[in-house]
């Protein structure tokens, strides 16, 4: 053997052993610089059937669901399949304790019968266009940060002005690498979105919080929705009359199940990474924020569960707001481990480290950069007390209800004392916040947000660094002892607004001298004296640090970018359609441990089995079913797979994304990422992190076998 050949079979060894996971959330019309690699690991398309601006494209399949979720067209007729928890609040809003679609599920059994749901939306992308040139064009090196933020604020302002085309356009153009691009995103937004059909609780939340953020996984964590719309398949409002909305493209859905090593990409909406920061941000995120976040969540989901076990109403009244709560919070314990596992903070340091003789060592480049990163010290010194406080409230007071719906009356309150408003001045105030009344309180419970307040009052005083504490909160407290028991028992025997019917009342007869009596309300104190002390006392000078941050990550990122011109570095996720790939593949989470590639529907009876915990309960139609592998046209040999994992960069905002095959096919919806994976938002680690999704065949036979509405394949294409 020559040389040539044995680097050329130690490459193919390296090849057929590395693991395929990719870093990186790529932009779809940037994706052709990837194809050398996405062809390698078994893509079988080319960039323009990803992402087109001529013709019909896979990116007109993919959606952006609500305000944090993807979804995708599975059917010519808009129906769009998302996450089972992406719908929750919609599903939550249609159910009663004698209707319970959460528990029993729920199908529409015609279009009829397709629930509409209020402030639900669908946004399709357009295109996207690199505007950088456009929006730096009139930066100069002089300007202050100020300045140019000015500049490149009033610039992209009119950019998307002129590409929304009077209003038929979303338009938003975003920062890229921390400012050193920009990117115009024109969509469409579509507003009558409907519910087709829902899993029972027990297969779209199998394992609950239990298994949350973790693997091995059998949840059937989808929903199905459908988009309509108005003459010419354009957006419309709600309307009887209104059509099914045709997409341009809809994906095909692959019946088999997915193979070890299989090529997968994710296209959808990731929310937000932070690949970039420092040293002393980690340092500050791992050891002070999310253990703040993970204390005060502790104590109120403590409150809440007790609440929600002792009965019917509020458990389905705080379904909702207990799984956004408890996901954050398990997700940061994962992440603490995670970081700490792979040393990020001492990584980091050596990064900087390295970057820092980089820059030495070039007399141009030192001249500009030198004492970057002492410059980030000392700028976080300044921040992170601040972001320290702002946590503080929002994770503390900011997560009782009756704070976040007392500050729906501040204007109200501002206009009543104004000496020229009327009576009539004074309406359409009231009529905005009639509705928002009427939906706080259909999933209020007075008692538990008592408990909260008084557990967050106790907290926020004793873990406040001194000088964070307001004023008007200890003449407050006084009133009260200084006892935040009394505090919010106090509270809640006056306040109006803790009231369903004194509040209504007030909102119906209006008086003058009734809504100025707010000004005195407990509640309404509470809220206002700790809120307005956040916006000024914090919010505006963080904004003002944050910009200077800013403006170093810009520098810093783009030094990266110089010193090594042939790294392809991905931009932080900021809710903008990406795509990313990898492989079906487990991992080796520990010493001893392997994790399979996938689970199957053996796995459910065993979690039943096992436990009397009830995020495992299932029907005994579904353990019927499944111990007599009753799996009709789906499955191999007796098995069906129910989740599986592999190697692709997703985070938040990806869930209910679709993941496809090599050949486009929807092979399954993305909706988690194991325990060992959550710090991918600021590390990745390619041995660990891992994706997990349902598979398109357990979703299909939920939805035909289990759940008999099998109309709904009919409208889908399948292959085999
Ligand atoms: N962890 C997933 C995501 O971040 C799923 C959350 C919903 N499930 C739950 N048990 N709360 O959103
Ligand atoms: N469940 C997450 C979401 O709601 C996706 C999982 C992740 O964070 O990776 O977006």
């Amino acid at each position: 053997m020559n040389k040539r050949e044995i680097l050329l079979i130690l490459l193919l060894f390296t090849i057929s052993t590395r693991s395929g996971a990719v870093e990186g959330m790529w932009l779809p019309s940037m994706i052709w610089k990837n194809m050398g690699d996405m062809q390698a690991m078994g893509f079988g398309l080319s960039a323009d059937d990803l992402y087109s601006e001529d013709s019909p494209s896979i990116k007109d399949a993919i959606v952006r669901f609500g305000r944090g979720c993807t979804g995708s067209f599975i059917s010519p007729d808009g129906l769009l399949i998302t996450n089972h928890h992406c719908g929750l609040s919609k599903l939550q809003s249609h159910t009663t304790v004698e209707n319970d679609y959460l528990t029993h599920g729920f199908w529409a059994a015609n279009r009829a019968e397709e629930l509409k749901n209020e402030e639900l939306t669908v946004t399709i992308l357009v295109r996207m266009t690199d505007v950088t040139s456009r929006v730096l064009e009139k930066i100069s090196p002089e300007m202050s940060e100020q300045q140019r933020r000015g500049v490149t604020t009033s610039v992209s302002r009119s950019i998307e002005r002129e590409a929304s085309e009077g209003g038929k356009y979303e338009t938003k153009v975003e920062p890229f690498y921390s400012g050193n691009q920009y990117w115009l995103f024109v969509s469409v937004v579509y507003r009558d979105v409907r519910l087709v059909g829902a899993p029972p609780s027990s297969v779209g939340k199998f394992g609950g919080d239990t298994d949350n953020w973790v693997w091995p996984r059998h949840t059937g964590d989808f929903m199905f929705f459908r988009v309509y719309a108005g003459a010419n398949n354009q957006p419309a409002d709600y309307h009887p009359d209104n059509r099914p909305f045709k997409p341009a493209r809809f994906l095909k859905v692959s019946a088999m199940p997915p193979q070890e090593n299989d090529f997968t990409m994710v296209y959808g909406f990731p929310g937000r990474t932070s690949r970039y920061l420092t040293s002393d941000a980690v340092d500050f995120i791992l050891n002070r924020e999310y253990p703040l976040g993970i204390e005060m969540r502790t104590g109120i989901l403590d409150i809440y569960r007790q609440a929600m076990a002792t009965s019917a109403k509020t458990r389905i009244q705080y379904t909702s707001k207990q799984a956004s709560l408890a996901n954050a919070w398990k997700k940061w314990q994962g992440e603490v481990r995670g970081l700490n596992r792979l040393d990020a903070v001492n990584v980091k340091i050596q990064q900087e480290a390295e970057m820092a003789c980089w820059i030495a060592a070039d007399q141009v480049t030192a001249a500009h950069l030198n004492g970057l990163f002492e410059e980030f010290s000392i700028i976080y010194k300044q921040f992170h007390p601040l972001r320290y406080a702002s946590r503080l409230y929002f994770e503390g007071p900011r997560n009782a209800e009756i704070v976040k719906f007392a500050l729906n009356f501040e204007k109200l309150v501002e206009l009543s004392l104004d000496p020229k408003t009327t009576l009539a001045g004074l309406q359409a105030e009231i009529d905005r916040l009639k509705p928002i009344a009427t939906r706080f309180f259909r999933d209020y419970e007075p008692e538990i947000d008592r408990d909260v307040i008084e557990f967050v009052t106790e907290r926020y005083l004793a873990l406040s660094e001194p000088g964070f504490i307001p004023g008007g909160l200890t003449a407050h407290l006084k009133k009260y002892r200084n006892d935040p028991a009394r505090l919010s028992a106090g509270i809640f025997r006056k306040s109006v607004l803790v009231s369903e019917q004194k509040t209504m009342e007030m909102l119906r007869n209006v008086s003058l001298s009734d809504i100025r009596k707010l000004v005195r309300d407990p509640a309404f104190v509470y809220a206002t004296t700790l809120n307005s002390f956040h916006t000024n006392g914090i919010q505006t000078p963080m904004t003002s640090i944050q910009t200077r941050i800013d403006s170093l990550y810009r520098v810093y990122i783009n030094a990266m970018m110089v010193k090594d011109p042939q790294t392809n570095y991905f931009p932080d996720a900021n809710s903008t359609l990406r795509i990313t790939y990898g492989r079906v593949e487990g991992s080796r989470p520990r010493d001893g441990i392997i994790y399979d590639y996938h689970t199957t529907t053996q796995g459910i009876l065993e979690k039943a089995d096992a436990t009397d915990n009830e995020d495992y309960f299932i029907s005994d139609r579904l353990q019927e079913m499944l111990l007599n592998r009753d799996f009709g046209q789906f499955g191999n040999q007796g098995v069906l797979k129910v989740n599986f994992v592999a190697s692709n960069h997703t985070t938040g905002g990806n869930s209910g994304s679709p993941v496809l095959s090599g050949q486009g096919y929807f092979m399954g919806i993305n909706f988690d990422r194991s325990w060992e994976s959550t710090m991918s938002d600021i590390m990745f680690d390619p041995q660990q992190c891992r994706n997990i999704s349902v598979t398109s065949e357990y979703i299909l036979w939920v939805v035909s076998q289990y759940a008999r509405a099998d109309y709904l394949l009919q409208e889908m294409e399948i292959v085999r």
